[in-house]
């Protein structure tokens, strides 16, 4: 086949028909389990200013050093919003949300764009969901984010994973932290990577992240935040792992996960699924109790997670998990010459006014190659008018799976598509 001219841009698809259902049913599921825990969906643009991003997810990042599709109009910068909760919030303050009263528990469905290098699961576009509990400090809400996640993974049947679980610690906790891994870095640094090198100065706990082979030997050994944790965020900690052991919800601890972005404050999470290949991370999330302050708001206390929803696909095409039935057409309308094909016409409202799928040929073809579409639509019936039946006003109506045909007016032909089974 000739190469087309015009392609996706590099990492990014089309979904394309046979796969939107997947993508409507996982929709579904997300909407349906958000109403059942009480969640409000909140839709952002998917550009926003740079410097929000900037702020939101941290300068020193990958994403804003490395990922960003970045443009600029007018005197104005942009991005591609490559992710929710930094938007999230700042549509909470720029509406003041907040006096609505109550905590703010806002979900999110949507595209999201970085500038990676594409491969299986990782691409410059690709779709999240996630949700984002803003006005709470209480450990609930973090147990309740994160029973939320595990919920429509359960639901879906991916049973095969792992959540990582640590608490990054608060200021006070992450400053001693910090003081005393520089230390321990500080000898080895010139046999670290050249990122992890100026990150021992700028941000040190990113070093933690790093997936650099001559960097790992220092991060296994290195001293770990839990030691370092106040009083508070300890006890924070504890009650997240005691509502988790409640609700039955399995996680290890993993001192050394610290996340991508740079807000995360005391709660941290990942869910990993050894389904995926190299990108396996499913799922993240934590608290970022600072966020809303730097972003200009008032000290608010918050947590949220967000999910990748091609990987959630490719799990389930792993597992042969299907999320749909096969989309079957109720009628295809098959009529040979004019008068019929008017009739046929005529037919398609009548038959979608009583709830039903209708279609018919588009191309005045055989009635050989109409019963051949009816049958690639997987159309359950076909109703048949050719000239005689137009003259009789009785129709045939063929049902397909079982090769039966019944004869009638359109009346009784749509009061027997339509009648319940018994
Ligand atoms: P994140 O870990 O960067 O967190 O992304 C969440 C999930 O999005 C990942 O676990 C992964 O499944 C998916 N994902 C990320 N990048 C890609 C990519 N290039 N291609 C395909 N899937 C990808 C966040 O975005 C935070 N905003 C989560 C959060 C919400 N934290 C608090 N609230």
């Amino acid at each position: 086949m000739a190469k087309p001219s015009f392609s996706t841009p590099l990492g990014m698809v089309d979904i394309l028909p046979e796969e939107t259902p997947s993508w409507r049913a996982l929709e579904q599921i997300i909407h349906e389990e958000a109403a059942k825990f009480n969640f409000q969906e909140i839709r952002t643009p998917i550009l926003e200013p740079t410097e929000l991003i900037r702020r939101g997810v941290g300068q020193l990042t990958d994403i804003v050093t490395k990922e960003i599709f970045a443009f600029k109009k007018g005197d104005t910068h942009y991005v591609l919003r490559p992710e929710l909760t930094a938007p999230v919030v700042r549509s909470f303050v720029q509406h003041h949300l907040d006096q609505r009263g109550g905590v703010q528990k806002l979900y999110y469905i949507g595209p999201m764009f970085r500038a990676e290098r594409p491969q299986k699961g990782r691409q410059r576009q690709f779709h999240q969901f996630g949700l984002e509990v803003i006005g709470s400090a209480d450990p609930i809400a973090d147990i309740e984010t994160i029973a939320f996640m595990m919920r429509i993974y359960e639901r879906i049947g991916i049973k095969n994973f792992t959540l990582k679980l640590n608490s990054v610690g608060d200021p006070e906790s992450r400053e001693r932290y910090k003081n005393v891994l520089k230390e321990y870095l500080e000898p080895h640094r010139a046999q670290l990577s050249e990122l992890s090198q100026q990150r021992l100065d700028k941000n040190p706990m990113r070093i933690l992240d790093s997936k650099e082979p001559e960097d790992q030997e220092f991060i296994t050994k290195a001293p770990i935040i839990q030691d370092f944790l106040n009083e508070e965020s300890s006890l924070h900690f504890e009650q997240v792992k005691n509502g988790l052991n409640t609700l039955g919800i399995s996680y290890i601890l993993d001192p050394y996960l610290v996340r991508g972005m740079d807000y995360y404050t005391r709660t941290a999470f990942e869910l990993s699924s050894p389904d995926l290949g190299s990108q396996d991370a499913l799922a993240g999330g934590g608290r970022y109790d600072l966020l809303v302050e730097e972003i200009g708001g008032k000290p608010t206390p918050a947590v949220g997670f967000a999910a990748g929803m091609e990987r959630l696909l490719i799990a389930c095409e792993e597992l042969n998990i299907s999320l749909t039935d096969p989309t079957k057409l109720d009628v295809y309308v098959v009529s040979l010459g004019n008068a019929a094909r008017q009739w046929a016409l005529g037919c398609l409202p009548t038959l979608r006014a009583h709830g039903l799928s209708a279609s018919m040929d588009y191309s005045g073809r055989s009635m050989k190659a109409q019963m051949k579409e009816a049958n690639r639509e997987l159309a359950r019936f076909t109703l048949i008018a050719g000239e005689q039946e137009l003259q009789d006003e009785q129709f045939v109506l063929r049902d397909m799976e079982q090769s039966t045909e019944t004869k009638g007016s359109l009346d009784e032909l749509v009061s027997l598509l339509t009648k319940p089974l018994s």
